[in-house]
């Protein structure tokens, strides 16, 4: 474990803000190019929607230069909802893979390579209703267990060369105590970790090369703690029972805490640090799955809270990337105008959120310079 003292810490910050202005001449090329020098991938979620022709039949929403500054900038992509059983899964019998498709294909049109995101979302909240009601019958526990592998295994069938790693298990640890939830399909299949376990096992079986990922939104930010440590005895419990997982998906949905950027630098990097070090000790992987900011705390004032989100995103970046178990860096989603952040925690100011890297005329924000200047200096794979 690394022991981190307060000077070291706050040199830390003192380093961070004195980097700032190194941000404001970004490093040329795509983000793609720029991590690809360094042996990472960089890319983003992307919603059906938005890769879409213009004037396409039924569909709000497509921008043709949206989709382009995706296909010139990252090397990966995400569905952002497609391959969700809320959005796949209709019914009991059938999936509704049209929209996933599609994504998959433009990816392969554009020489983009596709993560799949997610193999069981653990959470009822998440759940399609039909799947929160459905009637187990005599024998849940078989009927849980043909649910959920037909399920994997349909989509790995069908996906099993083209996709190379996949969220098989996402957000599965209660944060406000680090228990594992329940759901209808971890009651019938007999628990938690039993049903979780049977993901990835079915996942290795069906699809051998792929990479496995455990995924969830812990993070450096206060009132993570519990989260974090059910997130470690998760892990720690896959590697005792042998379950296939290679590596942590890290969401990095980033929460700034008031305008002294380099202060909350210093003050949460040491446990974010020992987080790290506990998860690659088991010798997990590590993956950025997720990465936008809430600029929580900070003025409404556009120059102000870009600058402040930029620096927040480089030094979290920087402490992370150490990490050489990092090989991609997804963001969730390009440009403010499509983030999920503003729909799904608005600021308290009505201020509209600034999470991502471009504007909503895509145009890019310190944010986009901050990130690629941690791609540039993240030390070579
Ligand atoms: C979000 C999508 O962005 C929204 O469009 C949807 O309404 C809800 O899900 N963690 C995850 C992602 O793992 O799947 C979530 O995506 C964001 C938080």
């Amino acid at each position: 474990m690394t022991h981190i003292t307060r000077r070291e810490a706050l040199g830390g910050a003192a380093a961070l803000i004195a980097a700032g202005p190194a941000i404001a001449t970004p490093p040329a090329g795509s983000l793609e190019q720029i991590a690809k020098g360094r042996g990472l991938r960089f890319g983003t979620a992307v919603a059906w929607h938005t890769i879409q022709p213009e004037g396409a039949k039924g569909v709000k929403g497509g921008n043709p230069a949206y989709a382009r500054l995706i296909a010139d900038q990252c090397g990966v992509i995400v569905p952002e909802n497609e391959m969700k059983w809320q959005w796949l899964r209709p019914t009991p019998t059938s999936f509704a893979f049209e929209r996933f498709d599609a994504i998959v294909a433009w990816a392969a049109q554009h020489g983009i390579a596709v993560r799949g995101h997610n193999l069981l979302w653990h959470q009822p909240k998440w759940f399609p209703a039909w799947l929160n009601a459905y009637d187990f019958g005599t024998d849940p526990h078989a009927e849980g267990e043909r649910l959920l592998t037909t399920h994997i295994r349909t989509i790995l069938a069908r996906y099993g060369t083209r996709i190379r790693s996949y969220d098989v298990v996402n957000e599965a640890v209660r944060p406000s105590d680090g228990a594992l939830y329940d759901t209808s399909l971890s009651r019938a299949i007999g628990g938690a970790e039993p049903t979780l376990d049977l993901a990835f096992h079915t996942a290795r079986a069906a699809a051998p090369q792929a990479q496995l990922v455990y995924n969830d939104y812990m993070s450096w930010e206060p009132h993570n703690e519990a989260h974090r440590a059910g997130v470690l005895r998760l892990l720690e419990g896959f590697r005792r029972r042998g379950t296939p997982v290679d590596a942590l998906g890290i969401q990095s949905h980033l929460i700034t805490q008031g305008s002294a950027i380099g202060a909350t630098i210093a003050r949460q990097q040491g446990a974010w640090r020992r987080f790290l070090d506990a998860v690659t000790a088991m010798g997990y992987d590590l993956i950025i799955t997720e990465l936008d900011v809430r600029d929580n705390g900070l003025p409404a004032d556009i120059v102000l809270r870009d600058r402040a989100v930029a620096d927040y995103t480089r030094g979290y970046l920087d402490i992370t990337l150490a990490y050489r178990q990092i090989r991609d860096v997804l963001c969730w989603g390009l440009a403010d105008r499509y983030s999920w952040i503003e729909g799904f925690e608005p600021r308290s100011d009505g201020s509209r959120r600034r999470p991502t890297l471009y504007d909503d005329a895509l145009r890019p924000k310190p944010m986009r310079a901050a990130v690629a200047a941690a791609l540039a200096a993240a030390a070579p794979r």
